[in-house]
This record gives C-alpha cells, sequence and structure tokens, in this order.
C-alpha cells in the first residue's frame, strides 16, 4: 500500500477550485483533501468546506507572519501538500522551507504576463481584455517567496474573441481550472511520490 499523501488547501474567497479539487479526489485511496484553510472568517471556502464535510481552519494575519501557529497545524495534519486556490497572501517563509517544491498555486493568466502584486481575480481578466490580447489561460507553478514567480508547471490557453469581456472570459478561465488543476496536482504528486521503479 503506497503512503497516504494528505494535501491542505488555502483560500480567501469563493472557493470553486477547492470544491472542484476536494470532489476529484473524493475517492482517491492515496490522495486526501485533509484540511481547508481560509485566511478570510468570512470566505464562502468555509461554507463550501463545511458541505464537503472537510475540516476547516481560519488563520489570521498574525498566525500566519508571526508565529508558526498554520505550520504547527499543518504538521499535526500531516500535511505533504499545500494548494493555493485563490489565496491573495504571499507564502511566508516558514512554509516555504517546511514544503519545498510542494506548494502549488493556479494563476488565471499566462505567466509572466497578468502576474504580480494586485493581479488577482477580476484585475487580470480586465487588464487582459483592456490590452486587446487573443489568447489568455492558467498557469498553474510552485510557489516561492515572490507572487507569480515560481517554477511553470503546467499551462493551458484559451482564446479571446472580440466580444469577449472580463466576466466571459473569467469563465473560460475557470473552465480550464476546474479541467486542469486536479490533475495536474495528481500528476506531481505521482511523480514525486510514486514513480520509484
Ligand atoms: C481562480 O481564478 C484562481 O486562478 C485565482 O483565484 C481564483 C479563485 O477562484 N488564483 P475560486 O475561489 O476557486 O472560485
Amino acid at each position: 500500500m503506497e503512503k497516504e499523501i494528505n494535501i491542505a488547501i488555502l483560500g480567501s474567497g469563493n472557493g470553486s477550485n477547492a470544491q472542484r479539487i476536494a470532489e476529484y479526489f473524493k475517492d482517491n485511496s492515496q490522495i486526501k483533501i485533509s484540511t481547508i484553510i481560509s485566511n478570510k472568517k468570512d470566505a464562502y471556502i468555509i461554507t463550501r468546506a463545511e458541505n464537503l464535510n472537510i475540516p476547516c481552519r481560519y488563520f489570521n494575519r498574525n498566525d500566519f507572519y508571526n508565529t508558526d501557529n498554520v505550520l504547527n497545524y499543518l504538521k499535526e495534519k500531516e500535511i505533504d501538500y499545500v494548494i493555493l486556490a485563490g489565496f491573495l497572501w504571499l507564502v511566508p517563509d516558514n512554509l516555504l522551507k517546511a514544503f519545498p517544491q510542494r506548494i502549488i498555486n493556479i494563476h488565471p493568466a499566462l505567466l509572466p504576463n497578468y502576474g504580480g502584486k494586485g493581479m488577482y481575480g477580476s484585475h487580470v481578466h480586465e487588464s487582459v481584455i483592456a490590452n486587446k490580447e487573443k489568447e489568455s489561460g492558467i498557469t498553474i507553478h510552485f510557489v516561492d517567496e515572490n507572487y507569480d514567480q515560481g517554477q511553470t508547471i503546467f499551462q493551458a490557453k484559451c482564446q479571446i474573441n472580440p466580444d469577449d469581456t472580463a466576466d466571459t472570459l473569467a469563465q473560460k478561465i475557470h473552465l480550464l481550472e476546474y479541467e486542469y488543476f486536479p490533475k495536474v496536482i495528481e500528476q506531481v504528486v505521482a511523480n514525486q511520490n510514486f514513480n520509484n521503479n
């Protein structure tokens, strides 16, 4: 029997990717979504976690940046991977050190374009549309100490039509995210853990 892999999902908002990932791995015998963490007390991701019956914790800025509270909780839960799904803060150093190449983020554009501080949610899609880009997409990448700069793992593209708006582009991007994010997580975990033959 292979080792069980425990995943924590961190989010700040709606949590639709978190839900999709949790549903994808629901019947997986090796990969388990063991907890969902929110840094916003009233984020909808918390309600989703409750509905999914996944243990959920709220941690504030002090917990993240001035203490080991989050790290200790992840250790207590024996977490192997941390997935950022709409998590809007920089990951603190203590977590980066504890999870090298084990923290994965999804960004709703084709990095290195349209990334960095302030480039989140609808701001990204509004900029892409304003610049009359012909395509956009998603980037799944390892996380480092900078916003949206870690090593790229995977990208997928979508076309932008002349009548697309930030809203319709966001919908296209979400479909790509739901399709690929769980599969890419599964692939990374398999490559790093289950290919020892
Ligand atoms: C997604 O578009 C993701 O790429 C970005 O934040 C958004 C989160 O959406 N990092 P949701 O909370 O998963 O619905």
